[in-house]
């Protein structure tokens, strides 16, 4: 077995690969002068199983996996295990209104003609682990909330696990369980991309270490307008965990408003203080 990185997953990819026992495969990733990606295999794959890691959290890291996914097929991989820790464009995993692309549908078509299997961390339309079949392609999603719980537990004097939506509402319950604290959950309007509103609710929070848990962090807005009510309604301290922090709007915002952050390496990030290695090589072995 050959365990390869592109180049958002390097890092997870070579914890994954130590843990595996397997080589390491190295890709040489450079750019064309008009910005095209261009990559070339530097590892024998012929008759190999392939692990390739890839987030795909931009546009460029999915052409990326794409070529990648295609190159190992016409090098003769036996079997590639595809891990995309971070899926991106799984918010539009329906045509919300008419006429709009089915982002998440066509992206996983996409990557499941040239993958045997796809492996996903807290994938957006997906509330629990498992394996599920999404418009015909089959999905093996890990829960990597129980290791964002584990981080938490025992650092709190008196936590209380908020859920700032009902989205994630079932990981957030199992989380309260693992910290061994009491769970709450807001509810949220949103208005527009960067716009939310928190439902007014009285919260059992004055004088608590609040710990405000969600999949994804991506443009901040759902976590800071959480954060404010909370805050409110007279919490001690304000913790953020996430899944995926995608911070789209840069970290910059979250100062003083949380007085923790943290996410897991799905996206490497400077807060990713939680690795998803040991789940993701536990899962493929
Ligand atoms: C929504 O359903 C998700 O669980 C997150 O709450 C949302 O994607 C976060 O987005 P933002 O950071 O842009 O508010």
């Amino acid at each position: 077995m050959i365990t390869l990185g592109g180049s958002t997953s390097k890092r997870l990819a070579e914890s994954v690969s130590k843990k595996l026992g397997s080589e390491l495969g190295s890709i040489d990733y450079r750019r064309f002068p008009d910005g095209e990606i261009y990559l070339r295999l530097l590892s024998d794959v012929n008759h190999r199983d392939c692990v390739l890691i890839e987030t795909t959290d931009s546009n460029d890291a999915l052409i990326e996996l794409l070529l990648l996914l295609d190159l190992l097929r016409d090098l003769n991989a036996r079997k590639i295990y595809t891990v995309v820790p971070y899926l991106g464009y799984s918010r539009q995993d329906r045509r919300f209104m008419e006429g709009e692309a089915f982002s998440a549908r066509t992206i996983l078509k996409l990557i499941d003609q040239f993958s045997d299997s796809i492996l996903t961390v807290n994938c957006h339309f997906l509330d629990s682990e498992g394996e599920f079949s999404f418009e015909g392609v089959k999905i093996r999603n890990l829960d990597a909330f129980p290791l964002v719980a584990e981080y938490f537990k025992n650092k709190l004097k008196k936590p209380v696990l908020i859920s700032p939506d009902e989205g994630a509402l079932e990981y957030a319950k199992r989380a309260s369980e693992i910290i061994n604290c009491e769970f709450d959950y807001l509810e949220k309007t949103r208005i527009s991309d960067q716009e939310v509103k928190i439902n007014t609710k009285k919260l059992d929070v004055s004088g608590k270490d609040v710990i405000i848990l969600d999949d994804m962090i991506s443009t901040g807005t759902t976590i800071i307008e959480a954060a404010k009510f909370i805050k409110a309604q007279g919490a001690r301290s304000i913790h953020a965990g996430c899944i995926h922090g995608v911070f789209s709007m840069g970290l910059q915002q979250f100062s003083g408003v949380l007085d923790d952050l943290v996410c897991t390496d799905t996206i490497p990030t400077e807060v990713s203080k939680i690795t998803v290695a040991d789940l993701i090589s536990k899962a493929i072995l």
